[in-house]
């Protein structure tokens, strides 16, 4: 019927048919070739998301613990971090299925505010060190690789009070005590660290257009700021593991970032150098300055630009210093990558300069076709072979020597299907499909896989109404019951066997 549709169409007018240019590439054929050996699988989390103990053993109020105590209805009713899935008072039990899942690597987040309540290190609070200590001890006993996030959005209330990621004269100091304070205290058990999950989203969601914590908006400023103050303290606390701590710890640090994948809409030269400029303004705002040294020539030219236009005697886009993009440069030991999602890309003219924006600044329409197979959430429609062309882009781009890890990827639905195998299992099998195949037919260096999530838990202003666990929690019992879907079985599967079927090929020889 589609495919009747856009054969008619395409005499009359390409444009309609775009959907269906990329029919031929949903694909339901699996590949049969085992993962490599050392490939890491793992599960992926964050600590408001999961450990609740909001104010346990002398743990302050993080960002998010304030939005649920002052905006309440800014989440679905009670279903905030609070308690969560209690994991602060469940690390037994959670190591046990961990164990039971075969996964070896667990990425998991340290809570700033239950290490360092006041943000600064004047005040170290040493049962919130110990929760992290006995789960990392644990963790290794089983022979799990903890891969430990320093800062997944929930920085200390107190730190936001004195202007957040927006305030460079403490934002970049006290990140560097805490993160110096972790490889004392952890550097010798842990060596997958990175220092900030999703920048894109503190920074965009955070400081810009709003939608994540502490959902400030200056729109065409704030993000830029804070991005620019994550990345120097980034780039900074990595001088500070090569000068202090790599040589006795030998570990390796990053940072996440995440994006969805831009496709170009079409073949027009407009449409694929808007595509390029998307990826380029998503995952290049971070992984530009790390890799090269400073943001996308694309971003500077545009955004100094469009603030000249604005009649703005500088560009809201802020230069590093020499020193600065020398710090930046390489200040990563592999690439990450959230991914979960595909939109197509379209040139869009720009518009007059009227007030900032990021997306007046990028200047890309991007859209999703209505045939695309929908989730329970409006942005993300399932595009399995968006993984292979981003991982392809990431390497094409950025290199792939130092290996890219796929720090997090799953499905979204209401989270009490427990017969999921059709929608979540073969979500992950579809889209590991097409990372195999970036490995074996495109040879990218992919050198993991950390599913999103092990457990359901609170997906930030969402509550539980989102969810994307391959084990159900009880969220309305005291113990927080865990209980596996259908997806667990097949995740354990793949991870026990590096097969997404019932038998596979061993891998070319490396
Ligand atoms: C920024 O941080 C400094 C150092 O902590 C503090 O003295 C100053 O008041 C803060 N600025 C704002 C605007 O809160
Ligand atoms: C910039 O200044 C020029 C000249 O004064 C004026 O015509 C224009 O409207 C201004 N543009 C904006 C966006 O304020
Ligand atoms: C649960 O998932 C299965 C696929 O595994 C699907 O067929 C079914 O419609 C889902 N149930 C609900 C209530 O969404
Ligand atoms: C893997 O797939 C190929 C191509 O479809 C097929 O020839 C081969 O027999 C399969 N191998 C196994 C072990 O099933």
């Amino acid at each position: 019927m589609l495919v009747a549709t856009c054969v008619l169409s395409i005499i009359f007018l390409l444009e309609s048919c775009s959907g269906d240019r990329f029919s031929h590439l949903f694909s339901e054929d699996v590949s049969n070739i085992s993962f490599p050996d050392d490939f890491l699988w793992g599960y992926a989390s964050a600590a408001y998301q999961v450990e609740g103990g909001w104010d346990a053993d002398g743990k302050s109020e993080s960002v998010w613990d304030y939005d649920a105590h002052n905006h309440p209805d800014w989440f679905p009713e009670g279903q905030n971090g609070d308690v969560a899935c209690d994991a602060y008072h469940k690390t037994d039990v959670d190591i046990a299925l961990l164990k039971y899942q075969g996964v070896k690597a667990y990425r998991f987040s340290i809570a700033w505010p239950r290490v360092l309540p006041t943000g600064r290190i004047d005040d170290i609070n040493e049962k919130g060190i110990q929760y992290y200590q006995d789960l990392i001890s644990k963790l290794k006993a089983n022979n799990i690789e903890p891969i430990v996030t320093m800062h997944h959005w929930d920085h200390p209330r107190v730190i936001e009070e004195q202007g957040g990621f927006l305030n460079e004269s403490l934002i970049i100091p006290a990140f560097l005590e805490y993160a110096t304070l972790l490889w004392e205290r952890f550097g010798d058990d842990v060596k997958w660290w990175t220092t900030f999950n999703e920048p894109k989203q503190t920074c965009g969601g955070g400081y810009d257009y709003g939608s994540v914590s502490p959902n400030r908006q200056d729109p065409g400023r704030g993000g830029y700021i804070c991005a620019h103050n994550l990345l120097r303290a980034h780039a900074k606390a990595y001088k500070i593991y090569n000068e202090q701590f790599r040589a006795k710890q030998n570990g390796k640090v990053s940072l996440v970032m995440d994006t969805s994948w831009y496709e170009p809409a079409s073949d027009d030269p407009k449409d694929i150098e808007a595509a390029q400029r998307k990826n380029l303004f998503n995952y290049g705002w971070f992984a530009h300055p790390v890799v090269y040294g400073d943001y996308p020539e694309v971003m500077r030219e545009r955004i100094a630009e469009r603030s000249r236009l604005q009649n703005l005697s500088e560009s809201r886009l802020p230069s590093f210093t020499e020193e600065e993009k020398a710090e930046l440069k390489g200040s990563y030991d592999f690439l990450t990558i959230n991914m979960y999602s595909t939109e197509l890309a379209k040139w869009r003219d720009d518009e007059p300069a009227g007030e900032p924006s990021i997306y007046d600044d990028t200047s890309v329409t991007t859209y999703q076709p209505d045939d695309w197979e929908k989730t329970i959430t409006s942005w993300f429609k399932v595009v399995p072979w968006g993984a292979r062309r981003e991982v392809v882009w990431i390497r094409d781009n950025y290199g792939d020597d130092k290996g890219i890890l796929v720090t997090e990827n799953g499905y979204h639905d209401d989270g009490n299907n427990m017969t999921d195998l059709g929608t979540r299992g073969r979500y992950h099998k579809l889209y590991l499909s097409n990372i195999n195949d970036a490995i074996y037919k495109d040879g990218v260096n992919v050198i993991g896989y950390m599913a999103w999530s092990l457990m359901n838990d609170v997906e930030w202003y969402s509550g539980w109404q989102i969810n994307l666990g391959h084990y159900h929690v009880d969220f309305y019992s005291d113990e927080r019951t865990r209980t596996p879907k259908e997806s667990a079985g097949y995740y354990r599967k793949v991870v026990t066997t590096n097969c997404l079927v019932d038998d596979c090929e061993a891998p070319p020889k490396r």
